[in-house]
């Protein structure tokens, strides 16, 4: 068979991307990930960059602590487990994350995935059949979209944050078995929260379980960092939360479910991504577990990236970026145009910060982006620099007046 009518058609498609702008880039990192890294561009020499994009929302990236428990649980525990969890790839450290996770969200039980992409992927078609009903924001993360599609579940797609369209899509499937309402807890692109306490009272209303996937908000949001059902007051009324421990709770990898133990329990019996993909690696819970322990010993993490935050999106307002009000310490800076937003971030680049652009299908159409993620390790002088090469570079490129 002859590659060449393949080669054609997949190169006509990568021109497409790169002429509409919407082509990703990946820079070398030559350092640890943390807020000011060294950053090399293919052929280039590698430079020193402010970093305005990591999931590093408590600067655990690079903690000596979180190295050293990685390192510890490699030297103890191997530096991989070679099987899935049910055949010979369970190990004391798995179960003793799977417990503080629990703990740590005030949850029943917790099964740990090889990521939280992995953990949406195996969710929906477990605990529901053809009879029961999903209903899931618009713009809920990719993981989501891809394990609701795997269900064999009836699926309505209701408006963003909108309680009116849930409530009439659950009232469209009143006679379904069940139903479960699914939601980002935080919006990655946007930002913005989830309508939780609302949420759940539609839920209990119909009858319905409630999923949230916390990946942006274990760790850092609520008072003490337990997530949106903490900021909301909702705990014990969220049935599952998915979230990941590749962003705040030292950004490595891995990701799991914790909620109702029947449910757990049948997860851990059925779910295909947990059935038959590896274990966690043993450095990844070492790691993540030490990662635990820090954001609890050290809330402070989590009031100075509230701060920081705070700081960032009033000193961005200020100098005339229209940013949705908000809390979250993701920042998106709406441009709209494709092309105008890659030369803005590059612009950016030229001088010494790094805030990448988001184009489609990451976001719709015309609604392209630049999205800054404050960290906990970013510093008061960090953030104002970065406001500045804002300003300059958003003036650069007709972003704002000159
Ligand atoms: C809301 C949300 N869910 C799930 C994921 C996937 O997490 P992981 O990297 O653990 O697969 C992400 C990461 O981008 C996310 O933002």
């Amino acid at each position: 068979m002859s590659f060449e009518p393949y080669r054609q058609r997949f190169r006509a498609a990568l021109k497409e991307i790169e002429e509409a702008g919407m082509w990703k880039r990946e820079r070398e990192i030559t350092t640890a990930q943390r807020p000011r890294l060294s950053l090399r561009e293919p052929g280039g020499a590698p430079r020193l960059t402010l970093n305005l994009c990591a999931n590093n929302y408590l600067g655990l990236a690079d903690h000596p602590e979180v190295i050293e428990a990685a390192c510890r649980a490699a030297r103890e525990h191997g530096f991989g487990m070679a099987s899935v969890r049910f055949i010979c790839g369970t190990q004391d450290l798995h179960r003793e994350l799977e417990a503080r996770i629990s703990r740590f969200l005030g949850t029943e039980d917790t099964i740990l995935y090889g990521s939280c992409f992995d953990a949406n992927g195996g969710l929906f078609e477990t605990l529901l059949g053809p009879e029961d009903a999903i209903l899931t924001d618009e713009l809920n993360h990719a993981s989501i979209i891809d394990g609701v599609r795997l269900a064999k579940a009836k699926r309505r797609i209701f408006k963003h944050s909108d309680m009116a369209d849930l409530r009439a899509g659950l009232e469209e499937h009143r006679s379904a078995r069940g139903r479960l309402i699914v939601t980002d807890g935080v919006f990655s692109m946007h930002g913005d929260l989830a309508r939780l306490p609302e949420i759940c009272g539609l839920a209990e209303e119909h009858g319905a379980l409630v999923v949230v996937d916390d990946s942006h908000a274990t760790g850092l949001v609520g008072p003490t960092g337990r997530g949106t059902p903490e900021r909301f007051g909702v705990q014990g009324r969220v049935d599952v939360v998915t979230s990941t421990l590749g962003k705040a709770l030292g950004g490595g990898s891995g990701g799991f479910a914790s909620g109702r133990a029947e449910l757990i329990a049948l997860l851990r019996q059925r779910s295909r991504p947990y059935l038959f993909s590896n274990s966690v690696a043993p450095p990844i819970a070492g790691g993540a577990l030490k990662a635990l322990d820090i954001l609890e010993r050290e809330p402070e993490r989590v009031e100075r990236l509230r701060a920081s935050t705070r700081r960032f999106r009033e000193a961005m307002t200020g100098a005339g970026f229209s940013i949705a009000p908000g809390e979250h310490p993701i920042v998106p800076i709406v441009i709209g145009d494709e092309r105008k937003t890659a030369a803005m971030a590059e612009d950016l680049f030229r001088r010494g910060v790094l805030a990448v652009g988001f184009t489609y299908p990451v976001v719709p159409k015309g609604q392209a982006r630049i999205r800054v993620q404050v960290s906990a390790a970013h510093t008061p002088e960090d953030l104002d620099h970065a406001v500045r090469c804002f300003v300059e570079a958003a003036r650069a490129v007709g972003v704002l007046p000159p």
